[in-house]
């Protein structure tokens, strides 16, 4: 090693701990050994550093054919590129990965490095079949899909609390139908879901969904984008197709129908109510044949109250309501729903997480979750990528601090409370938050009551009231 050469503290960046990365210097010597070879190989980085491939790893003839990559690479100077490769540790383990290895030249042209890469087979293996299955899935779903435009089916709506299975039941029943849909629901509970899940139950599935989110359109262009043009009939107005003509025998699905103009609410319903429409700029009326399913993301009744809805429209849109709840009033779907995205997303990330640890869940049950399925899914993503390769348990660490922070909403104060008595209301809600609290300091006792401004006395004796123990009873 060169004496002004130093370690590569690679395992100091937490974002990188769990890739599996080496570096040798032009000598062959080890001077970067990441946290996943670690775990892989069963080495400690410091039985590596400073050897050389060959005095750590012999060739093994578990499968293809078995050779020193970053030998070859010092040697030649090329890369080489996944390479199904098996060697063994001096303590016999042996290992099949998939590797690279990358030659780094200094500026004169000179090899200075040779940058290993590894991913261990069966978790390689793993991700792919994975990836394989929900292809599969995609394609089955697309079934009905690449032809119509659509990802979503009914089977594709994970829960199995009453209120969702409700939402489903009234859904299919309206599906049955051609009448129009108004789904009610907050941001990222499911509504494209949905909608497209109606329009695939129906008589209609054959044909191309077609969906506008009418807040992301200018007011001015909303109507040319529905209804078409015809040319001249503004200046560098052509000859379009709007969407109720491209809908034509399918479903149109309008969301955030709130946010289109009032003015063009009124065109609406005439539209409805005629079942013709024109296009701008032209006298011809045109049939209109489209089924109308349309969402909105706040109370209707508000929304006709501050002038956002027409009341005439919304009883034309409505002739099915459906509600569609918030996370946080679905019981066990956060659960459900949390162990399908672990399910689905840990493979696809390398790692091996399959379940929620009981903090997590508890702190998942007591959040409000405003931003619903959606920022649930989000949240997991991050864990995911945060939690170390061999961790099996979603660990709280990886979760983001406003989980703890969060206002508990009142109803999840409550919901355990039969008698909802203030002082029972009072004690759920201290009990939820002292509980939050502790888990989020992994029950250090001092730190949790200097958060929550009391003494630590006090939160002994709330601890020993609520019976707030530990998972493992310390
Ligand atoms: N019941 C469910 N099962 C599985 N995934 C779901 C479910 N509900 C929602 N999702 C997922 O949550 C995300 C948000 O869903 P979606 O886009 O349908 O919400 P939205 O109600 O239309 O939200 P917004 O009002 O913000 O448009 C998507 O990734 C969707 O796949
Ligand atoms: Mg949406």
């Amino acid at each position: 090693m060169k004496p002004d050469e130093t370690f590569i503290p690679l395992a100091d960046l937490q974002a990188i701990e769990d890739i599996c990365i080496s570096i040798v210097n032009r000598d062959g010597e080890y001077i970067c050994y990441s946290k996943g070879c670690e775990i892989i190989d069963g080495y400690q980085k410091t039985d590596v550093l400073g050897q050389t491939p060959s005095a750590v790893f012999s060739k093994s003839d578990r499968i293809g054919q078995s050779k020193s990559l970053i030998e070859e690479t010092l040697n030649t100077g090329k890369t080489i590129k996944n390479y199904l490769n098996s060697y063994q540790t001096t303590h016999g383990k042996k290992i099949t990965a998939l590797c690279n290895t990358y030659p780094i030249f200094d500026a004169a042209a000179q090899l200075n490095y040779v940058i290993c890469t590894y991913r261990e087979v069966t978790d390689y293996l793993n991700m792919i079949s994975v990836i394989n299955k929900q292809q599969l899935e995609l394609k089955e779903a697309k079934g009905l899909d690449l032809a119509n435009g659509t990802q979503y089916t009914f089977s594709s709506i994970i829960g199995e609390s009453p209120a969702l299975q409700n939402a489903i039941y009234q859904s299919e029943v309206a599906a049955a139908t051609l009448e129009p849909v108004l789904l009610c629901g907050e941001t990222g509970t499911g509504k494209e879901l949905f909608a497209q899940s109606i329009h695939n139950a129906s008589t209609r599935s054959g044909h191309h969904f077609v969906a506008i989110n009418c807040a992301s359109i200018p007011d001015n262009l909303l109507e040319s984008t529905l209804f078409g043009t015809v040319k001249g009939s503004f200046t560098g107005a052509l000859n379009t197709r709007g969407l109720f003509e491209e809908a034509k025998g399918s479903t149109l699905f309008l969301d955030e129908i709130n946010s289109m103009d009032i003015k063009l609410q009124a065109k609406l319903l005439r539209v409805l109510e005629t079942g013709t429409f024109r296009k701008v700029g032209s006298t011809e009326e045109m049939c209109c044949d489209v089924r109308i399913i349309s969402a909105i993301n706040e109370d209707p009744f508000v929304l006709i109250k501050n002038n956002q809805l027409r009341s005439d429209l919304y009883y034309r849109l409505a002739v099915f309501t459906i509600n569609i709840p918030p996370l946080r009033n679905r019981g066990g779907d956060i659960q459900v729903l949390a162990t399908h995205f672990l399910n689905t997303m840990a493979p696809m990330l390398g790692k091996k997480i399959t379940q929620l640890s009981p903090e997590a869940i508890h702190l998942f049950n007591q959040y409000a979750w405003p931003g619903n399925i959606r920022e649930l899914r989000h949240i997991l993503h991050q864990s995911i990528c945060l939690s170390k390769n061999d961790d099996l348990v979603l660990n709280t660490k990886t979760l983001p601090d406003h989980l703890y922070h969060s206002p508990i909403s009142p109803a999840l104060a409550l919901s355990n409370v039969s008698d909802a008595s203030l002082k029972t209301a009072l004690d759920a809600y201290e009990r939820n938050l002292i509980h939050a609290m502790l888990v989020k300091n992994q029950f250090n006792v001092s730190k949790t009551a200097q958060q929550l401004e009391i003494s630590r006395q006090s939160l002994h004796y709330k601890i020993n009231k609520y019976q707030l123990l530990r998972e493992d009873g310390q």
